[in-house]
């Protein structure tokens, strides 16, 4: 039987945090995409970051920008800095050393903007790193773990926050981080790369996410799960065409924002981005 209740859209996604790319290349090797010989176009890196933004303020986003700094290329991600609920920030501990000296950067731009700053407790070896590993589904907060953040992570994320934490472990190391294998369209629908997730994850998603938009790898290879959504507007880094049709079959407006400069450092539209605008555990209140 039918479920009487249609999808209602997302309660979030209509504000994000940017970082203008002006210190950004690919200067060290952490994921599998990123490989120093290639030269990233700094000037087709620029009109990309600045066509995203035009994209997604069309889409109906607002952003806001924070203060790129010499000697961290990554701050560009956004995403990676912690995790927004409502007025409290949870900064994220970085998995590797090249990318730990943005957490003083992202924390200050939240305690300035008048966030409340936490930190995961329990020991300093456990990474968690932010929205890029943990994004809200109803009521729930999908995390990945393994490549950049810790299972044991999600449990003192959980206590934090008082909120109920869903743990899918990532096993393919081309989908490093939990944002480039899911993404939330509304309170029944998500895009979801399973073909990155172990069995059990495939489970838990399977019980999570009523209608599923399943990705072939190949579709999911070209980050198309990597997307911004606002409301029915959809922002994406490339869009497959069997995954574009479905997505204008649900009823949304499909905007491709190619951002291949950031590809070839491993992140597309959502890694460049941080929704400032989530509430955790009650994104769908009855
Ligand atoms: N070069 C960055 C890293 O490897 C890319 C981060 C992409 N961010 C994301 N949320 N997937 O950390």
């Amino acid at each position: 039987m039918a479920d009487p209740v249609g999808p209602v859209p997302l309660p979030w996604g209509h504000e994000y945090l940017v970082c203008p790319p002006s210190h950004f290349g690919v200067l060290y090797e952490i994921n599998p995409w990123m490989h120093k010989e290639i030269r990233v176009d700094v000037d087709l890196a620029d009109r990309q970051w600045h066509d995203m933004v035009t994209n997604l303020k069309a889409a109906g986003a607002g952003t806001r920008e924070m203060e790129p700094v010499a000697g961290l290329p990554d701050l560009v991600f956004t995403a990676n800095a912690g995790l927004v609920d409502g007025r409290r920030f949870v900064v994220s501990r970085f998995r590797h050393q090249e990318r730990r000296g943005e957490a003083k950067h992202d924390a200050e731009w939240f305690a300035a903007n008048g966030s409340e700053v936490l930190e995961i407790r329990g020991e300093p070896d456990i990474c968690f790193e932010g929205a890029g590993d943990a994004l809200p589904f109803g009521r729930s907060l999908l995390s990945g773990y393994r490549f950049r953040s810790d299972f044991k992570a999600h449990s003192l994320l959980a206590e934090l926050l008082s909120i109920p934490v869903l743990s899918v472990e990532l096993v393919d190391a081309r989908f490093y981080h939990l944002d480039l294998t899911f993404c939330p369209l509304d309170s029944r629908r998500a895009i979801v790369n399973p073909h990155a997730w172990d069995r059990y994850g495939r489970t838990v998603v399977e019980r999570l996410v009523p209608e599923p938009l399943v990705l072939e790898l190949d579709e999911a290879l070209s980050f198309c799960a990597n997307s911004v959504v606002i409301g029915s507007n959809i922002v994406m880094p490339a869009c497959p065409p069997r995954v574009g049709r479905i997505l204008e079959g649900w009823g949304f407006d499909v905007c491709v924002s190619p951002v291949t400069e950031f590809m070839k450092a491993g992140g597309g539209v959502r890694c460049l981005t941080l929704a400032l605008d989530t509430r955790l555990g009650r994104n769908f209140a009855s």
